[in-house]
């Protein structure tokens, strides 16, 4: 596989290029694309140094697979122009998620859905796919109605530019800031832009994309998302109101036995998940399940996953190993 990873020296495209040597994704050649401003520069991926190429470049190679990690209006503009080479572009920004021509895919729900034909496919929210992977096997046996989710996000959510404004608070330094006000010992109720309804970005992915990955409309979402001083990991506090009565022991079996998540559930050990044991790890995190004692059918839980691995290069480059196992690339 000629594989081009856009975006190569971000946040996320560090982690992409990480994960594809983990798991040795089979690249015969490998084309790191940044903007102009990173072309000519050196990176190393499987201790060979490689030259980072321009956009017009990488399209020209015509790769069979590109992941986009690069912001939206990159995706926008330069997606389409790989499609129509032939590649087949696995993009990690909101621009294409909501497009009803394109498929949103947590590999472990629908990945089912791809086809050939799919020439832009899109990466979920971050938040959003460590929240689907572990309400779906509990909205496939009890129904969900109603989902009310609390984010706390990791400053490695919005990029180099975050992480770097949390050092330098920690340090001291005056430097650039990636938010409107500092974010050491603070918590931001605002992640991404508001919208004209009062919520933000980040808060309307939550509640639209989990309808489009579970091809369901049945069920409603209401998010609050925070950005807390952590780097490790997004965690999010959910509620979720069932059509149907569980069983407590039940939901703790079928989450336990459900591939990429893991359950870290013990009120007597001082186990549930946390930030600094996701970070670097591939798995969504589960924890703090405790029956909603006001409202009968609902459940109360914990769920932390490192957002730039499953909530974006891992579920990437799941997605492309999908695509090549069943020969759809
Ligand atoms: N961070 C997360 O947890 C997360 C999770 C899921 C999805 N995402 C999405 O992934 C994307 C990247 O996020 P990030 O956190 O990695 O951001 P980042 O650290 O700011 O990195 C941005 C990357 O995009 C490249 N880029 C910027 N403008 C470009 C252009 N005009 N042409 C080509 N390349 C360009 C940058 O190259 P230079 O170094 O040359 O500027 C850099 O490699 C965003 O769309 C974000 O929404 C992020």
């Amino acid at each position: 596989m000629k594989v081009a990873v856009v975006g190569a020296t971000g946040m996320v495209g560090e982690v992409m290029l990480k994960v594809l040597a983990e798991r040795n994704f089979p690249i015969t050649e490998l084309l790191l694309v940044a903007s102009e401003r990173s072309v000519g520069k050196k990176l190393t991926y499987e201790n060979k140094e490689h030259t980072i190429v321009s956009l017009a470049d990488a399209v020209a190679a015509k790769p069979e697979i590109a992941i986009f990690s690069a912001g939206g209006d990159t995706s926008l503009e330069w997606a389409p122009k790989f499609a129509e080479v032939g590649t087949t572009v696995i993009d990690n920004s909101s621009a294409w998620r909501m497009d009803p021509t394109k498929k949103l895919v947590v590999p472990e729900i629908n990945a089912n859905e791809l086809t050939k034909h799919d020439k832009i496919i899109a990466n979920p929210n971050c938040s959003t796919i460590q929240m689907v992977m572990a309400l779906a096997p509990l909205h496939k046996k009890y129904k969900m109605k109603r989902v009310v989710v609390s984010t706390y996000q990791s400053v490695s959510g919005t990029g180099v530019k975050a992480v770097k404004q949390l050092e330098n608070e920690i340090t001291g330094i005056k430097g650039e800031m990636a938010y409107p006000y500092p974010i050491g010992r603070n918590a931001l109720p605002h992640c991404d832009v508001f919208e004209n309804n009062g919520y933000t970005k980040e808060e309307m992915k939550l509640a639209r994309e989990p309808q489009k990955i579970f091809n369901d409309k049945t069920f409603s979402i209401t998010a609050t998302a925070v950005r807390i001083p952590t780097s490790g990991g997004h965690s999010e506090s959910v509620n979720v109101e069932f059509e149907n009565d569980f069983n407590l022991s039940d939901v703790r079996k079928m989450l336990h036995e459900t591939p990429g998540i893991v359950l870290q559930d013990n009120p007597d050990t001082n186990t549930y998940p946390m930030p600094i044991y996701a970070h670097d790890k591939d798995d969504v995190f589960v924890g703090r399940l405790r029956r909603d004692e006001t409202q009968p059918n609902t459940l109360n839980m914990w769920i932390v996953a490192d957002n730039l691995r499953k909530g974006a290069a891992t579920n990437a480059i799941q997605i492309g190993e999908y695509l090549i196992e069943n020969e759809l690339v």
